[in-house]
């Protein structure tokens, strides 16, 4: 109640200066929100291109030009005994056969096989002769010995063996 009567006198002042301040405000925030869409632009433009240009170079760098050669670099990060992004499982060569092997395709068509270091090799040379896959060259011999460690048929895998040698014997009474 007390606040209320102390503030009417001040009601045409405060009023006036609403209005200024309405004023002034509408003129510069129409300067802010134009500064601010000029920045988004600005901004939009940058990014675009850094994008392009990052886009540019994974094209080139992976899909434009088939390397002659095996690719001998490749980047891992194991957890759990596995690489995180193609579930390749650790184990020596692994980067080179990340690097050449997932390439064209996902490493779930190895992940999926399990085949001896022979038929890796037929695989190999079948992709060689139909796919466009390069010449491995001295690192055929490390991707081989991964595969053939790694993805290699195991029998009876997953399960125990079927008894042998089973000594029946017969209920009595
Ligand atoms: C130049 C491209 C290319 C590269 C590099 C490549 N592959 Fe392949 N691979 C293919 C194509 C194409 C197929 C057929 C895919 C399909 O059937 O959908 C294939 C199929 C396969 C298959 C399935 C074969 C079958 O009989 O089921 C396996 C396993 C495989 N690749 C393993 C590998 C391994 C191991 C490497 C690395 C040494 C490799 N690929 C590198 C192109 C490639």
């Amino acid at each position: 109640m007390k606040k209320s009567s102390e503030s009417k006198p001040n009601k045409v002042g405060e009023k006036k200066s609403l209005q200024l301040i309405q004023g002034l405000s509408k003129s510069t925030l129409g300067i802010i929100a134009a500064l601010l869409i000029l920045f988004a632009l600005v901004m939009l433009v940058l990014f675009q291109t850094e994008i392009s240009e990052r886009f540019n170079s994974i094209n080139s760098d992976q899909t434009s030009e088939i390397p002659e050669g095996p690719i001998s670099i490749g980047i891992l990060e194991i957890a759990d005994g596995k690489d995180v992004e193609t579930g390749l499982l650790a184990g020596e060569g692994l980067e080179l056969v990340k690097a050449n092997c997932t390439a064209c395709h996902s490493s779930a068509l190895i992940l999926q096989n399990r085949f001896s270091r022979e038929t890796w090799k037929s695989k190999i040379e079948w992709m060689q002769e139909t796919q466009g896959l390069w010449d491995l060259g001295n690192t055929e011999p490390i991707i081989l010995d991964y595969l053939a460690a790694n993805y290699a048929p195991e029998e009876f895998r997953g399960r125990r063996k079927p008894l042998e040698n089973i000594e029946w014997y017969t209920l009595e009474d």
